[in-house]
């Protein structure tokens, strides 16, 4: 039977990983894959989480199943986290599960929304993470694409995208980035937030937002903007939220799947089916990353050191843009790259062409995808001017 199987071509942006590590040369530097890297080039552990993880170690007494739902104090934690000041207010409309990482949220979401509509058509931004398109392939949906980033101006195409949500309807889920818009770094404001949930209401599509870097672009609070302006203006939206990168858990897959429905009886009628999605897939999911978070939110001491932690990893990450910027302006005399500076989270796209990528990768061994997608977290401040040298020797 297995020979029936075709080759794949892998996924491209992991093949990168590989590709980085077997190269020999000392100057090597990885711009690819979207992980936070410190003023020594590592991506450590964060304090707090080493610290819930001893209270782990010495207080956990059992190993048995956490229940398909995951652990409650994680879930009721990730709800105030995304939610905020409205969680409280919000509480009969909103369920959520844990999941095996962001995209564990985003498979589970978009099974769940397979079930209620299998002809639905979910929309996706141009261009859009890479793996939004297979995860919604793997749920059997309609992919389609709606115009977001103006590549020249590296702005929102905002009238464009406007004018084509305006014409979709009850049969279509648009899948928005909460923050740290990836690849492009370029988010929504919030007047741009408020039209779009203002347009869902109208037309009756369902919003269905990504929330992987809340902490990361702007704060907690503002990242969570674009979650929390939904609430006032739709009947119903899914929120998918990952915990890999601002609590660093990466390897952990500690994610959450989240519901709102304005009537609490459907909301609930949400979880039910969420949880035999996930039953029917890999059951109940894993404690450790989870536990770890919940203590964490859950404990005034720990919350407040990862807050700092948070937050010295976003100043980190906009000092690296100003410095890249400023670098590309006095190396190269034009502002062409100043919107690295204004951009949010991870990711800029520097706008270079595939073989403009592979020259970068061939003669100074700098590994980035073919989109160009730069993650800024991953480059050392003493690495810029060699990064800068290099981008201007293919452009
Ligand atoms: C990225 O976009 O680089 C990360 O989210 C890692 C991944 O899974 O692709």
């Amino acid at each position: 039977m297995l020979e029936q199987l075709q080759p794949t071509a892998g996924d491209a942006l992991l093949a990168l990983m590989g590709q980085f590590r077997a190269d020999p040369r000392p100057t090597k530097i990885d711009v690819g894959v979207g992980v936070y890297r410190d003023e020594h080039g590592r991506t450590p552990v964060m304090a707090a989480v080493k610290q819930a993880e001893q209270q782990l170690f010495n207080e956990q007494d059992t190993k048995t199943y956490v229940g398909i739902a995951g652990d409650m104090k994680f879930n009721a934690a990730m709800v105030d986290l995304v939610f905020g000041e409205k969680a409280q207010s919000l509480q009969d409309r909103v369920r959520a599960v844990q999941t095996t990482g962001g995209c564990g949220a985003l498979r589970a979401l978009l099974d769940l929304l397979a079930l209620c509509k299998p002809d639905a058509t979910v929309w996706v931004s141009d261009p859009t993470w890479v793996n939004h398109i297979p995860l919604v392939k793997a749920a059997r949906l309609k992919l389609a694409v709606y115009p977001y980033f103006d590549k020249r101006g590296q702005a929102v195409r905002f009238n464009e995208m406007t004018e084509c949500l305006s014409k979709l309807g009850p049969n279509d889920i648009v899948l928005l980035h909460g923050a740290c818009h990836n690849p492009t770094g370029v988010d929504l404001n919030e007047a741009q937030w408020l039209s779009v949930a203002q347009l869902a209401a109208q037309r009756g599509f369902l919003p269905f937002i990504d929330l992987a870097y809340q902490g990361l672009g702007r704060g907690l609070d503002a990242d969570a903007f674009g979650v929390r302006c939904m609430a006032d203006h739709v009947p119903e939206y899914v929120v998918g939220v990952s915990c890999s990168k601002n609590f660093g858990l990466y390897r952990e897959r500690v994610g959450s799947a989240m519901v709102v429905h304005q009537d609490a009886k459907t909301a609930q009628l949400a979880l039910d089916n969420l949880m035999v999605v996930l039953r029917g897939n890999y059951s109940m999911p894993p404690d450790h990353g989870a536990n770890v978070v919940a203590r964490i939110l859950g404990n005034e001491d720990l919350r407040k050191l990862w807050q700092d932690e948070l937050n010295g990893m976003r100043g980190r990450i906009n000092d690296l843009r100003r410095a890249l910027f400023e670098n590309f302006r006095s190396h190269l005399r034009s502002d062409e790259f100043n919107y690295i500076a204004r951009q949010q989270g991870m990711f800029s796209m520097l706008g270079l062409s595939p073989e403009q990528v592979a020259m970068l990768r061939e003669r100074f061994a700098i590994y980035m995808p073919p989109d160009s997608r730069t993650n800024v977290a991953g480059l050392h401040i003493d690495q810029i001017d060699y990064f800068v040298q290099a981008v201007g020797a293919v452009l």
